[in-house]
């Protein structure tokens, strides 16, 4: 087998971000990390903050309604069909309670779905969870599965975009619209594509949230949900809100006192990564996280999953038997960070859990290789 070809560094990649050295950050998908440019709008925004805060939250609405209108433009959203929300947590749940569900309705979920989203799920339906094969490579294998599921209590269908754990989409455009056509009202967890994928709302889903703190380079808590026209009336603002007569999205966005700043500061991290050109920096990511998973394929007991070459993340299973439980999963990933200064994501599943890698601008090939390196020799030594 010949070695993969190491990408070439991203120019001035690294130096965009004060991400500590010592560590191998390999995790972007989960908390995202903030380019200096958009660290520092943020706090000139504080700044402003302080110096009159009478003026400053006085201003808040309109500026929100500015803020986003940037967002909108960059996701190629309808300026008054999204609102800022803190994370995608949040979105879930806050699209989930405008939906009108009777005592029989049931949600559809995959058991791909992130931990807390399905919960919000949980909390408004009894769930129908359809078990999908990480290994299934087929996508219409994934469709026919899920619509497989459907049935007359079916009201709406949770499903990720691209899954947090094993790096797959999901909610394909065709998947989306066959279950309209069922009557199914759909809710897209976008939380990885605002950034990392070109036109997230293609697919015209009822209700899609998307994190622009991970692959959008905005501060931490700083997320959107887009609601299709018919149901925007329906969407609870989280809570009694100045905004309320005005409804939807300002109702959402506008919680009395709070830190509005990351919001604020988010369009920042979109122009950034307008101006670093978001194809080049998709390509790059995607060539990374792929040598990465290259390096990764050749350890012994091994496995990756079935990939979309386009991503910035990749997922492979673990030998068996190994993070087969939440506590498994949470000792490997402390073990790797502290024996390797390495950060990964170590996904939990029956039967033996898995790993996944991203590609960011700030990384380098040395730090999948020596995540290479440092498992190859934990494994060998388990
Ligand atoms: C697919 C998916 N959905 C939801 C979330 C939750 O995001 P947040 O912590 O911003 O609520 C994540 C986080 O990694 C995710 O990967």
């Amino acid at each position: 087998m010949t070695a993969p070809t190491p990408p070439a560094p991203f120019p001035g990649g690294r130096r965009l971000f004060r991400l500590g050295r010592q560590t191998a950050h390999l995790n972007h998908g989960s908390f995202g990390a903030v380019p200096v440019p958009v660290a520092r709008a943020r706090r000139r925004l504080l700044a402003e903050a302080l110096r009159d805060p009478d003026a400053f939250f006085l201003a808040v609405p309109d500026r929100l309604a500015t803020a986003r209108a940037r967002v909108a433009d960059h996701l190629g959203a309808d300026r008054e069909g999204i609102a800022f929300v803190t994370n995608a947590t949040e979105a879930a749940q806050v699209a989930l309670d405008a939906l009108a569900l009777d005592g029989d309705d049931e949600i559809l979920v995959t058991d791909h779905g992130y931990g807390t989203v399905v919960r919000a799920a949980a909390r408004r339906a009894r769930l129908t969870t359809v078990a999908l094969d990480p290994f299934l490579a087929d996508e219409d294998a994934v469709r026919r599965a899920v619509l497989a599921a459907v049935t007359r209590r079916t009201k709406a269908a949770l499903l990720d975009q691209i899954s947090s754990p094993t790096a797959r989409p999901i909610a394909t455009a065709r998947l989306l619209a066959d279950l309209a056509e069922r009557g199914v009202t759909t809710v897209v967890d976008g939380a990885h594509a605002p950034g990392m994928i070109a036109a997230p709302l293609a697919g015209r889903p009822d209700f899609w949230f998307g994190n622009l703190h991970k692959w959008g380079y905005a501060p931490p808590g700083s997320a959107v949900l887009a609601v299709a026209p018919a149901h925007r009336g329906r969407v609870p603002a989280p809570v009694p809100s100045w905004e309320d007569d005005r409804g939807f999205p300002r109702a959402v966005e506008y919680r009395a006192t709070a830190d509005y700043t990351g919001w604020l500061a988010a369009p920042e991290g979109l122009d950034l990564l307008a101006s670093l050109g978001a194809e080049r920096v998709r390509g790059h990511n995607s060539s990374l996280a792929g040598y990465g998973a290259e390096l990764l394929s050749a350890l012994p007991g091994l496995t990756p999953l079935p990939a979309d070459e386009s991503l910035a993340m990749r997922a492979l299973r673990l030998p068996p038997n190994l993070a087969r439980t939440r506590a498994e999963a949470e000792a490997l990933r402390e073990e790797i960070a502290a024996r390797y200064g390495c950060r990964v994501l170590i996904w939990p599943w029956t039967g033996g859990g898995g790993i996944r890698i991203c590609g960011q601008i700030y990384n380098r090939p040395q730090e999948y290789e020596r995540l290479a390196m440092g498992l190859g020799s934990l494994l060998a030594a388990a």
